[in-house]
């Protein structure tokens, strides 16, 4: 069955401890974690002093979300502050490749993610299929939360999912950006397995939100 990954984006970051709480309450495993360096993406979020601080009371696994130019030259200290997962954009590598970055990350023993913007083709990440244990596909243009889902992602969605079964990958498929409870159905339909959602989530009641996503997800398995 397919998972809710909450982006913390949208939390309110006076009471994050709290409200991370809240999700482990209910029956949250995955925190989705956005780190944006205001060069990849316009804008700037957070980084490695908000991880490590969170990982001191959380247990939840932490799939940090790089919105960074070249990421290669933060990976240690990423892990160090705690990630369990890094994903770095396809247009985000330049000097260091996309195979040698993912390479450095699972030399550190922990998961590695490849993810591409909705302009980017999905030819572009049939290279790293192999590699990668993970492929976030970008339902909105990363930079910031509370953006309209883009319908056509859910093409690449599709294909990664007819992939996986021919080849026999083992990566699993992530969408992220603008999913509410409305469009929820739709996309695991598609064959998403890790759904993030920020704003639907973190906007109102916690535990009520997390509890509605879960079982429309439920539902739609
Ligand atoms: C966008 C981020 C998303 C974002 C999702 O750059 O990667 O994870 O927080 O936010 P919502 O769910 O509000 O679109
Ligand atoms: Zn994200």
């Amino acid at each position: 069955m397919s998972q809710l990954a909450p982006s913390i984006l949208a939390a309110d970051f006076n009471h994050l401890g709290k409200q991370i709480q809240q999700l482990e309450q209910n029956q949250i495993k995955l925190l989705h974690i956005d780190v944006m360096d205001g060069v990849f993406v316009p804008s700037i979020s957070f980084g490695m002093p908000l991880i490590t601080s969170i990982r001191k009371e959380s247990s939840l696994f932490f799939d940090v979300h790089l919105m960074v130019q070249e990421p290669s030259r933060y990976i240690k200290e990423f892990v160090e502050a705690g990630a369990d997962l890094l994903t770095v954009h396809v247009e985000a590598c330049k000097g260091v490749t996309v195979s040698e970055t993912l390479k450095m990350i699972k030399e550190h023993n922990i998961k590695c993610g490849v993810s591409l913007n909705p302009e980017t083709s999905i030819e572009k990440v049939l290279p790293y299929l192999d590699l990668a244990d993970l492929v976030l596909v970008m339902s909105v243009h990363p930079g910031f939360g509370g953006q309209k889902f883009i319908p056509e992602t859910l093409g690449k969605v599709r294909t990664l999912a007819a992939l996986r079964e021919d080849k026999g990958c083992g990566y699993q498929i992530e969408i992220d950006g603008g999913v509410h409870q409305g469009n929820l159905h739709t996309i695991v339909s598609a064959g998403v397995d890790i759904i993030v959602a920020g704003t639907a989530v973190f906007s109102g009641d916690i535990a009520e939100n997390a509890r509605k996503i879960k079982g429309v997800i439920e539902n739609a398995s």
